[in-house]
């Protein structure tokens, strides 16, 4: 199993045979500046955390290019399905089943719009594809069933928000590494725009001191095989 980072929040996962991706965010992305996403991978599916454009920016795009699905909540889902794109909508604790595997939704504590239309809840999701469990925690505060989740599922990437002032900063995903108590982090979520510029080395040190879990630290267009 494969994961790629395209900066931010945007990471695809893939096994040999499936592709999918989360939360694309590419054209107004500055970590993709001069980059786009690879020509081979084929997504089958977009998950969506929120509709915030940072997060479902280029998911009309992709999802018409790549005859992809869209997964969402219910107020999400809705709104893209009235654009005529295909979506599979479910809502907090909806687990689906895919070829690839399955992911369930999980909470997020944060917001949702969609072009400045209300967008229902933001969420998670907790993914399980080519036998390895990954978290996305979304956009999302630090809360305390980030403890259930953890005590739930073995989770082998837990790919947490650190840039503060949106979502956790540094001091909040140490607590969050401690509770989900993954095997490796990758930080997100930061160095995008100038209020949430940090240095991740920052985390990873606090982070691993914090908990047994490793941090990996990745760049856009990095590929990292579990
Ligand atoms: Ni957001
Ligand atoms: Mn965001």
């Amino acid at each position: 199993m494969k994961i790629h980072y395209f900066g931010h929040s945007t990471f695809a996962l893939s096994d040999k045979e499936h592709a999918i991706i989360i939360d694309p965010f590419i054209k107004g992305n500055p970590h993709m500046r001069g980059r786009s996403l690879p020509a081979d991978l084929h997504f089958s599916h977009i998950l969506l955390t929120h509709g915030h454009s940072d997060h479902a920016g280029d998911c009309e795009s992709l999802a018409k290019n790549h005859g992809a699905v869209i997964v969402a909540n219910f107020e999400l889902a809705a709104l893209l399905a009235q654009k005529g794109l295909k979506t599979h909508a479910c809502a907090l604790g909806g687990k689906l089943e895919f070829p690839w595997g399955w992911a369930r939704q999980v909470p997020a504590i944060h917001s949702s719009s969609y072009n400045g239309q209300y967008a229902g809840v933001a969420v998670g999701y907790v993914i399980n594809i080519g036998g390895f469990t990954i978290y996305h925690a979304g956009d999302t505060c630090l809360f305390g069933d980030m403890a259930l989740i953890g005590r739930r599922y073995k989770i082998d990437a837990a790919l947490l928000p650190i840039g503060g002032n949106f979502t956790m900063d540094i001091e909040e995903a140490v607590e969050a590494v401690a509770m989900l108590k993954p095997k490796y982090v990758v930080p997100m979520h930061y160095n995008t725009m100038p209020i949430m510029r940090l240095d991740p080395q920052e985390f990873k040190s606090q982070a691993e001191a914090a908990s047994q879990a490793q941090v990996r630290i990745m760049q856009a267009g990095d590929i990292w095989e579990l």
